[in-house]
């Protein structure tokens, strides 16, 4: 990735809308009242993976109206530029023990799916009553390990996408749309 200069540079990289703002709302609404059937009454722990889901994660916590906590963990995948290395790294896990919690894993993106099965697995052995993954957005093309997500929000084609928390080199993660990254 060639580094930003200035406020043109970083605009210039936006190349098109590809799901407003709107579009977005109106997705989460809905979700928010499948997790509500799927867990009838019952609470449920939204771990977020950071820091791509911070923005998917507070408007999904807010679409939901079963008792809900809220947990965080931090993933790493390596980058250059725009293609990911394979290499995934927990660099921050939840503070609570997951047994006995219906766990409900809050992703932004499932690219290759290597972060997400690693995450899984994690939890999973951790022993919670359940675990489902819900994802904003999902690259199936893109695949190099077999994860389906319970929900997905949005499948896009092979594409970079920045904005709603997803980002390029840190930056783009406050656009309140999900666009496409110009490369040049
Ligand atoms: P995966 O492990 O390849 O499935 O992808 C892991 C992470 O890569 C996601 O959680 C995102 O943080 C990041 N990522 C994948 N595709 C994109 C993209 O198009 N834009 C921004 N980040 C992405
Ligand atoms: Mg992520």
């Amino acid at each position: 990735m060639k580094e930003l200069k200035n406020i043109q540079d970083y605009n210039g990289r936006i190349k098109k809308v590809l799901i407003t703002k709107e579009e977005i709302d109106a997705k989460i609404k809905e979700a928010g009242k499948v997790i509500d059937s799927y867990y009838d009454g019952r609470p449920i722990l939204l771990v977020s993976v950071l820091k791509g889901a911070f923005v998917f994660m507070a408007d999904l916590c807010r679409a939901v109206t079963v008792p809900c906590e809220i947990g965080f963990m931090c993933a790493k995948s390596y980058y250059t530029g725009t293609v990911s290395s394979g290499v995934v790294n927990i660099t921050m896990d939840l503070d609570q023990d997951v047994s006995g919690y219906n766990v409900v894993i809050v992703e932004d993106i499932i690219d290759t799916g290597r972060t997400l099965k690693d995450i899984y697995e994690l939890l999973k052995a951790r022993k919670p009553l359940s675990i489902r993954v819900i994802t904003l957005l999902d690259k199936p093309s893109r695949r190099l390990v077999e994860f389906t997500p319970d929900l997905s929000l949005f499948t896009i084609e092979d594409l970079f996408v920045i904005g709603y928390g997803l980002d390029c080199g840190e930056f783009y993660r406050n656009l309140p749309y999900i666009a496409e990254y110009s490369e040049d």
